[in-house]
């Protein structure tokens, strides 16, 4: 009698210590990943993007926003953020405080759902069901998802939101093309779609969840490399297992990190191959603080020569 009492209290101990962690420490373990990624013409200097998704910014968020201002010390030539910035009304002024020079360097967005609809009180374990993008049951953004686009284009970012463009930065000249939230069906790849220049330097895709039915266009239009976020890395994993969810249509294996579109075992039918780097993101929603194995994280990632000549 006594070991059926004691297990269970034994187990919910454990429940409540893993909790208290996911929700205290490891949402506010902040950490900057790093990667190389051989993309550039042979002889080309290489550059450095910071790629930064997900803050989910609310003003309460004193350590996220500290975090976030240390990013300008490391003096990237190009910062990606691939949405989800806010989730609260009163977000737009911290995360362009935030922020600080950061938006004085050249940078370009896309915005996520997060970005236009509040979150809202719903059962956390529907993150492990809903695993692909489902009819959006809300139409009228409350969240100030303008306001926040003004934020960033008015300091000169680019808003890529199913728009394409040319960005300078580290001395190149940068082809981007963009795409509104694919998770909400807000994507409109027509308005970007037809060859990426090929007289530019570099040619960029960026977007917020990376459904692969998206990811095969730009990787077909010849897209170097293509920025996302929104998977959270899963946000809650299994060690020595890792995501149990990608909340889109993308594998597991490429929840996170830096990969390749179609992946590298996968035929490219047009023999184009793109680099993927999904970012893990800063935040969480506020109704699912917790990060468990997987923590939070911005990437400084090094554009480099590809081998040959
Ligand atoms: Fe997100």
């Amino acid at each position: 009698m006594r070991a059926r009492v004691i297990i269970p209290a034994g187990v919910a101990l454990a429940g409540a210590g893993a909790l208290a962690y996911a929700s205290v420490v490891e949402r506010n373990w902040f950490t900057l990943r790093q990667a190389e990624v051989p993309v550039l013409a042979p002889g080309t200097k290489p550059i450095r993007v910071l790629h930064i998704s997900d803050v989910h910014l609310t003003p309460g968020r004193k350590r996220l926003r500290t975090w976030l201002a240390s990013l300008d010390e490391l003096d990237p030539d190009l910062v990606v953020n691939t949405g989800d910035s806010i989730a609260h009304p009163e977000a737009v002024g911290p995360l362009v405080d935030s922020l600080g020079p950061l938006l004085d360097r050249p940078g370009v967005f896309v915005y996520g759902s997060n970005d236009l609809y509040a979150p809202r009180v719903k059962n956390p374990a529907r993150y492990l069901w809903e695993t692909s993008a489902r009819r959006y049951p809300r139409t009228e953004p409350d969240l100030p998802w303008q306001k926040l686009g003004e934020a960033m284009t008015n300091r000169g970012w680019l808003d890529a939101n199913n728009h394409r463009g040319r960005i300078k930065a580290g001395g190149l000249d940068i082809a981007v093309a963009g795409v509104h939230d694919p998770h909400i069906k807000r994507d409109r790849y027509e308005r970007v779609a037809g060859p990426a220049d090929p007289a530019a330097d570099l040619r960029l895709g960026i977007l917020h969840a990376p459904e692969p039915r998206v990811l095969d266009r730009f990787a077909a239009d010849g897209y170097d490399i293509l920025f996302a976020g929104h998977t959270h890395g899963g946000q809650l994993c299994v060690p020595a297992y890792g995501a149990l969810v990608t909340n889109c249509a993308i594998d597991r294996d490429r929840v996170a990190g830096l990969h390749q579109h179609p992946s590298a075992d996968a035929p490219a039918p047009d023999g184009h191959r793109a680099w993927l780097h999904v970012s893990a993101g800063l935040g969480t929603s506020p109704w699912a603080p917790v990060r468990f194995a997987c923590r939070p994280e911005a990437t400084m990632l090094t554009l480099v020569p590809r081998a040959g000549h």
